[in-house]
């Protein structure tokens, strides 16, 4: 099958595409026909060697993606050859082929085209473990979100809402504010450094009092904790009947 390698790392130019043999899935793991790859945030990292201690070069980048299961390994019960599935954090995405942790692959609904569940997986799932595992969003609560306009930004911004939150946005331009304020952000500070309090004072004094917490860079370690731990509270609320304990 064909396959995105690096085998050194540095800009755009060290990706080639060539022809990558893949084993069979081991206990515990499923191959997948990936349809559509997610491009995150990470991404551009690993090429660079940020995260060269979790891999050995030559390598597959892409941890994200969309498709088909076409077999699994001994023990994986949660999928089936022929499962329309979504996974995060299975290094190797950017392929025709990729061998996930079952435990990391979510089935698709029908109603979900591969597009959209491979654009959701990683920041989606970060974006969830802000408002569920760092801190329980409850109506009302104000929260300054960090890089608003990003992908993981706009998706918190839009979860904060949904769960009756407010939203403060930190962008570091003008030409981000609009994107930050569709998605929900009734204020936007502009401001290049984080930490920086002084753009706060412009935005409306209801909102300034009562700004819950910020949402800051978590390590790719915690998040996929957390993104196995609510992968697995989401299946079992699914599966559960109605009114029984999730
Ligand atoms: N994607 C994930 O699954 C994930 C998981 C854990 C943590 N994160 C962290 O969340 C932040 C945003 O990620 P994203 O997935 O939303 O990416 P994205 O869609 O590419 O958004 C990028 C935004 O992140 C901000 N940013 C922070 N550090 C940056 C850098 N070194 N270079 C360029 N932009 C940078 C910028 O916002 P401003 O220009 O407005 O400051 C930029 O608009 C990153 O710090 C990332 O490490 C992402």
């Amino acid at each position: 099958m064909k396959a995105i390698v690096i085998r050194a790392y540095g800009g755009p130019e060290v990706m080639k595409l060539d022809d990558v043999e893949l084993p069979a899935p081991g206990a515990g793991e499923a191959l997948v026909d990936v349809a559509v790859s997610g491009v995150n945030f990470m991404d551009t990292g690993t090429r660079r060697g940020y995260t060269k201690a979790m891999h050995t070069l030559p390598m597959t980048p892409g941890v994200e993606g969309a498709g088909t299961v076409v077999a699994v390994g001994d023990g994986v019960t949660n999928v089936k050859a022929g499962d329309r599935v979504a996974w995060f954090f299975a290094w190797g995405s950017y392929a025709q082929q990729v061998i996930a942790p079952a435990t990391q692959l979510a089935p698709l609904p029908d109603d979900i085209d591969f597009e959209s569940a491979a654009s959701v997986m990683m920041q989606g799932l970060t974006a969830s473990c802000f408002v569920s595992e760092s801190y329980k969003i409850q109506p009302g609560r104000v929260a300054l979100v960090h890089a608003a306009a990003g992908g993981v930004g706009l998706l918190l911004t839009q979860i904060v809402k949904l769960l009756g939150g407010r939203v403060i946005g930190r962008v570091s331009s003008e030409e981000k504010v609009a994107a930050a304020k569709s998605a929900g952000a009734e204020a936007v500070i502009v401001s290049k450094t984080p930490g920086s309090r002084t753009k706060f004072y412009r935005v409306p004094p209801n909102l300034r009092q009562t700004a819950a917490f910020a949402v800051k860079h978590k390590t790719a370690g915690s998040v996929h904790r957390c993104a196995v731990k609510l992968r697995q509270r989401y299946l079992r609320e699914e599966t559960s009947p109605p009114g029984s304990a999730a």
